[in-house]
């Protein structure tokens, strides 16, 4: 019968504007022996996602608010180290949405076991055969409707959602952009992602003219990770009939007060664009299809993934706070 001491990280304040050490605390608790029906699992490695930054405010934004004084959750990968159900061994790897605490004991229906693809990258699970992955196939394929020859522009494109639909964007057969916030990201893009041309919005000073530039024939998709001065540019430069999959608008998730949106909104009606808003969660029902197409494409290496680790849960907050900061290149996970 194990036992084990789990650190968690729970939310203490609802951060107003970026967040800070001071809204988290580390804590530790025991964890019992797992009765019938249950599993003890040790993770490996924890997911941290924009999206978790909704969850910390009081009302949300399309997930539940985390509670106060609670272990915060999401997205992880664990080892089973004892088992209460017959049909989950200790060694078994389990993807759970038990993120923020590097050992749990749960019903063992809350887990599921994974067949890895390959047991040196079982993080992939938490990006590129994960949930952004997902995100990427669903938002692109479903929303953003490409056609060969289409040019599709993919802002944050050196994330864990933009580096996968650059490339599937590129599989489809057509000309893709990426807007990302350095050089070197921009470089990675174009030499690994094949992007065929790539704006450091940081740099490139007016973002419409530089959009405008790199795409000489217009816009007919447009990936929405950022939203703000983004979409206003890629509205501008957008072709009659485009497409926006709005999968989600990082550059206002700190905000305190909402701030002015874009002023040429009126685009959308005279081009004619249409703009899907969706939430991965609403599209299980692709998952299985999705599992099977991305990892043909890895093993055909057709689609290439990157990843940013940090160590250790005392690190996790850290890790995600440098998503709002660019720190990562590809996905940004926890090894815990
Ligand atoms: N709808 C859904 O179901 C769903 C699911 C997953 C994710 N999402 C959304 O998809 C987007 C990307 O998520 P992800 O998990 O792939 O994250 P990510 O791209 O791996 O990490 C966030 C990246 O956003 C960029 N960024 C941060 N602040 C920015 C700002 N103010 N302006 C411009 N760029 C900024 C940074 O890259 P740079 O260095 O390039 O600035 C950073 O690396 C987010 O908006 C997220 O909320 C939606």
């Amino acid at each position: 019968m194990t036992t084990l001491t789990a650190k968690q990280i729970h939310l203490t304040s609802r951060p107003a504007g970026m967040p800070t050490h001071d809204n988290f605390q580390l804590v530790e608790v025991e964890l019992p022996a797992p009765q019938a029906g249950e599993v003890l699992v040790k993770n490996l490695y924890m997911s941290v996602d924009p999206y978790m930054r909704g969850r910390m405010r009081e009302e949300g934004i399309y997930a539940a608010p985390y509670a106060l004084n609670q272990v915060m959750y999401g997205g992880a990968v664990g080892e089973v180290i004892e088992s209460g159900d017959p049909d989950l061994q200790a060694g078994d790897i389990v993807l759970n949405q038990c993120a923020w605490q590097d050992a749990f004991l749960s019903k063992s229906t809350g887990v599921l076991k994974l067949i890895p693809f390959d047991p040196d990258q079982i993080s992939l699970y938490l990006g590129t055969l994960g949930m952004p992955g997902l995100t990427a196939y669903v938002g692109l394929l479903k929303y953003g409707e490409p056609k060969e020859g289409e040019t599709v522009l993919v802002s944050a494109a050196s994330g864990a959602v933009g580096a996968n639909v650059c490339q599937i964007a590129k599989l489809k057969g057509c000309r893709v952009i990426g807007s990302v916030g350095s050089d070197e990201k921009a470089q990675w893009i174009l030499d690994e992602c094949g992007a065929d041309a790539v704006i450091n919005y940081k740099t490139c000073g007016n973002l419409t003219k530089a959009l405008a530039e790199a795409a000489p024939d217009g816009i007919d998709v447009y990936f929405e990770n950022v939203g703000g001065d983004h979409l206003q540019a890629a509205l501008n430069v957008m072709n009659p009939f485009g497409r926006i999959a709005a999968c989600g608008m990082i550059a206002s998730y700190n905000n305190a007060e909402p701030v002015p949106g874009p002023n040429n909104l009126m685009l959308i009606v005279g081009k004619k664009i249409r703009i899907n808003g969706f939430i991965v969660s609403d599209h299980g029902d692709v998952r299985p299809e999705f599992i099977g197409t991305m990892k043909q494409w890895i093993k055909d290496g057709k689609i290439k993934s990157r990843e940013t680790v940090v160590e250790g849960i005392d690190n996790s907050v850290d890790a995600f706070l440098g998503l709002f900061a660019g720190s990562n290149f590809g996905k940004m996970v926890v090894k815990l």
